[in-house]
């Protein structure tokens, strides 16, 4: 048994303290968002991730999971440490390190002894070593930190799975100390474990996600040439996804990726890149391909509807991926942006995530139930592949709909099934 304190209670920090308490090791976890930590002592997640709820309610009754907002006494009563905050994107398209940072500095102010320190936030290269130097500050600090790097891997919606399930770990250190709590701690995961130095781990991190978003863009990219050529993007996935070279994963065409780490962290790496003279001109177009997409989709509807003004819009799915509420980078807001600069009138509909007042005061309907959602419209659009949007009856949908036109913006309905409910039915590739 390990005694574990996670410095930031997001989805990672929540996910990862949860897991470890599960594993049988006694957790603190530590924000110093009063309200977050309030949520989560009554056992409320404060965001929707399948499963966690239950096992966090579990961890805080046998009594392996706590919270504090209070930095000192829980830096002071652990030695190894987890910082898990954000790093959202700069304006400029760099990770923002300040919550990175003021976990150091929090961490220098109140270390008392040898501690073990791991970054599992996404952190541009050589950030674990500027961490280190940030919390040995002042220079003359005698008092000895170990550091690691270990990124996480896992998927929101997924993310109790993954972490209970990881398909790789790795660690990079220069710190035998810290390899070594390491693989204890991950002694009971049954999956490759992989130890470099700190940079390869902070950069197998920002590569893997860069490479997944590679392979988005690019059957997006030869999606758009199916639809001139008309042959189903769908075939060809399955044709070349059969190569194990390939692998049948993440080539599922659509309106792109969004979420809080494929869009940033392919900004992140690409800036790095420039700015150290190496550019990454790969990167630079796997980002162009995804910002163009909910134009292309928008001017596909365009080819049946040559002007917007006025039509009754359904538009089916606000977060950014099925089985979360997170709307960050979710295309269903620059769809519904540019459906309101047309003129249309909107109605959203999502299983789970609530309209802001300010897109319900720009005009917007929220409808909690689909087939309200699509009475009398003119146009469905479908930007999230919400298994709830398969699993509606079509038929149904087609007799309240004043006109049949289906856009799906995720291909995930069945081409001929619409078809033979006379739908005018495109996706992207798909048709
Ligand atoms: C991702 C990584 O998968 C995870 O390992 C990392 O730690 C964080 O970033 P996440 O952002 O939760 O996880 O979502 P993911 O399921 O990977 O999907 C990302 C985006 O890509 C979504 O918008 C999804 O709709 C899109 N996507 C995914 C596609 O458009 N096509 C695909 O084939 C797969």
């Amino acid at each position: 048994m390990m005694k574990i304190l996670i410095i930031g209670m997001g989805y990672v920090g929540t996910t990862t303290g949860v897991v470890f308490a599960k594993q049988g090791h006694e957790v603190t976890g530590l924000d110093i968002d009063e309200s977050k930590i309030t949520s989560l002592r009554k056992g409320k997640l404060y965001f929707h991730e399948p499963g966690l709820q239950e096992m966090l309610l579990d961890q805080l009754k046998n009594g392996r999971l706590q919270f504090t907002s209070d930095p000192k006494s829980a830096i002071e009563n652990h030695d190894l440490l987890f910082i898990t905050v954000g790093t959202p994107s700069l304006d400029n398209g760099k990770a923002d390190l300040t919550f990175v940072k003021s976990a150091a500095e929090m961490i220098a102010r109140y270390k008392n002894k040898e501690k073990i320190i791991i970054v599992k936030s996404t952190v541009p290269i050589g950030t674990t070593d500027k961490v280190e130097q940030w919390i040995q500050q002042p220079a003359n600090d005698s008092s000895s930190i170990h550091t690691a790097m270990n990124p996480e891997f896992l998927r929101e919606g997924s993310a109790l799975y993954d972490a209970l399930h990881p398909n790789r770990i790795v660690i990079g250190s220069e710190s035998t100390a810290a390899i070594e709590q390491l693989k204890e701690l991950y002694q009971p995961f049954s999956c490759p474990l992989l130890v470099t130095n700190t940079k390869a781990a902070e950069m197998i991190k920002y590569a893997s996600n860069a490479f997944l978003a590679t392979k988005i863009s690019f059957i997006n990219e030869v999606a758009k040439l199916c639809d001139e050529v008309n042959v189903q993007i769908t075939d060809v996935a399955k044709g070349i996804g059969m190569d194990h070279r390939i692998g049948p994963d993440f080539l599922q065409a659509g309106l792109g990726y969004g979420g809080s780490c494929f869009p940033k962290d392919v900004k992140e790496f690409t800036e790095t890149a420039q700015s150290l003279g190496v550019p990454l001109t790969i990167l630079e177009d796997v980002e162009k391909v995804n910002q163009s997409l909910p134009k292309y989709f928008i001017n596909r509807v365009k080819e049946v509807y040559p002007s917007l003004k006025g039509k009754k819009v359904t538009v089916f799915g606000l977060s950014f991926k099925p089985h979360t509420d997170d709307i960050r980078e979710s295309v269903a807001y620059p769809i519904m942006d540019q459906l309101l600069e047309e003129e249309a009138s909107v109605i959203a509909h999502d299983p789970v995530v609530n309209l802001s007042t300010d897109w319900l005061k720009r005009g917007v309907t929220q409808c909690w139930d689909p087939y309200v959602a699509v009475k009398n419209s003119d146009l469905i659009l479908i930007t999230t592949n919400w298994p709830h949007y398969k699993d509606l009856n079509w038929a149904r949908v087609r007799e309240l709909v004043n006109h049949p036109y289906l856009f799906d913006g995720r291909n995930m309905l069945d081409a001929d099934r619409m078809k033979g409910l006379t739908f005018l039915y495109r996706g992207i590739g798909y048709s």
